[in-house]
């Protein structure tokens, strides 16, 4: 009775631990930054920006939130996926130190010529972020730009 406990018991070690490596798990980190914006398309007229944008034409702020996940095996030695202290540097070095408490039209250079709505940041935010990880570990970023509203580039879409 006692050996084929013991026999039952190896497989499931087994199973469990290829399970672990094999599977895909997606992981998580949020930042935040506060920045100014106006909305507006140099090209085109005051009235015609005014038309399109309304108010965001304006220089204003928001409490922006960004959330980056990424996915992968995870790792045996470790258990994590990647660690999630190194994902917060690299969100801080390459996008959180040139961004906050700054005007996203005027002062960084990364953003010149895009018009600053939460789509083109997440789509360049996701540019910078990539050439940083491993390859094929970044998945998604969404940017928030108040709780209402947010935009997201996936990887591969
Ligand atoms: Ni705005």
């Amino acid at each position: 009775m006692a050996n084929l406990e013991v026999t039952e018991a190896v497989p499931d070690v087994v199973g469990r631990a290829a399970r672990t490596i094999a599977t895909s798990v997606v992981i998580s980190r949020r930042e935040s930054f506060n920045a100014a914006h106006e909305l507006r398309n140099p090209d085109l007229s005051e009235a015609e920006n005014r038309r399109l944008y309304g108010k965001c034409a304006n220089l204003h702020g928001h409490n922006y939130v960004l959330e980056v996940e990424v996915e992968g095996p995870i790792d045996p030695r470790t258990g994590y996926v990647f660690d999630l202290k190194r994902l917060s540097d690299v969100i801080s070095r390459r996008i959180i130190e040139d961004v906050d408490h700054r005007n996203l039209n005027t002062d960084v250079p990364w953003l010149d010529g895009l018009i600053p709505t939460a789509e083109n940041l997440a789509l360049v935010f996701m540019e910078r972020l990539r050439t940083e990880l491993p390859e094929g570990l970044l998945r998604r970023v969404r940017v928030w730009e108040t709780d209402k509203n947010w935009a997201e580039v996936r990887e591969g879409a």
